[in-house]
């Protein structure tokens, strides 16, 4: 039981990456803060965790909006009393090159997977500093390392995760809070699903990892766990690679033996 008497805060927990990760975490031991836009989704989460002999609540939270930051730290502590962890995960996507991506989309995405982690550590702070310091960890994604194709604003958003992770991480350590984030690569939640629906692309993602095979979220659930817990006390401001040696190849092919021949 990792994370026994903690209470933790998961957003995007309606979910993928983030279901996997409100159900782990309770399992752990923690009380769960279900956060997501679709309070239905986050709810099941929520109601999955409870059958299981958990302690969960959902709350419905738009994380681009502060009130909603604001009102998801207040459930943490009017429900469990306090807050150590917070689990900044939810975010979106938009295809497109800086031709083709309208302002909008620029927008959204930044504004899920940015500005939300700026808002969510707004509120989530001072309460986790006032119930004894604790953890929050981010989801950026390996999209924050390489440059993707088509792919100019979720790689720039996530980029920017990876930095802010540095930053929260700088200005809160003296007031006991560790802050990471985790980077995935593919990972087989049900955006990644539909993006890889032609067999073919689903077939070379998974040979583009070195483990020949996209990732599950139970795998990055494991780490989100690890980071939240005790047993990573000495790690913050980290941003960890979980993607099955996708970013660890290099693109160059075996070029064969660089000695002089003898002939
Ligand atoms: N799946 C992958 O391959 C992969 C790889 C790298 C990073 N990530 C990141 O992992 C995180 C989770 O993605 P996933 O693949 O599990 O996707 P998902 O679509 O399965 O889950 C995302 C959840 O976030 C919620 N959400 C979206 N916008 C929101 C908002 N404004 N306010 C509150 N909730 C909102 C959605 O309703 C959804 O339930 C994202 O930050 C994503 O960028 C995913």
């Amino acid at each position: 039981m990792l994370l026994e008497g903690k209470v933790a805060i998961v957003t995007g927990a309606g979910s993928g990456i983030g279901a996997e990760s409100a159900r782990r975490f309770a399992a752990e031991g923690a009380a769960v803060v279900c956060a997501d836009i679709r309070l239905a989704r986050a709810e099941e989460t929520a109601q999955a965790i409870v059958a299981a002999g958990g302690r969960a609540t959902a709350v419905e939270v738009d994380v681009r909006r502060a009130a909603d930051n604001e009102a998801m730290v207040n459930a943490a502590v009017q429900h469990f009393g306090g807050l150590h962890v917070a689990f900044f995960n939810a975010g979106t996507i938009r295809p497109g090159n800086a031709v083709k991506l309208s302002e909008d989309d620029w927008d959204v995405v930044m504004d899920t997977n940015v500005k939300s982690i700026f808002l969510g550590a707004k509120y989530a702070v001072p309460v986790i500093a006032d119930s004894g310091g604790g953890a929050i960890i981010n989801t950026a994604s390996v999209s924050g390392l390489r440059g993707d194709p088509a792919g100019i604003v979720y790689g720039a958003s996530k980029a920017a995760v990876i930095n802010l992770t540095r930053c929260l991480a700088t200005d809160h350590a003296r007031q006991g809070i560790r802050v990471n984030c985790i980077c995935p690569g593919a990972i087989e939640t049900p955006p990644v699903q539909r993006m890889l629906a032609d067999p073919a692309a689903a077939e070379a993602t998974g040979r583009s990892h070195l483990l020949g095979r996209i990732g599950r979220p139970s795998e990055i659930a494991a780490a989100a766990v690890w980071l939240a817990s005790d047993e990573s006390s000495f790690i913050t401001g980290e941003a960890l690679v979980v993607d099955g040696g996708l970013t660890s190849r290099a693109a160059l092919v075996n070029m064969g033996d660089p000695r002089p021949r003898k002939d």
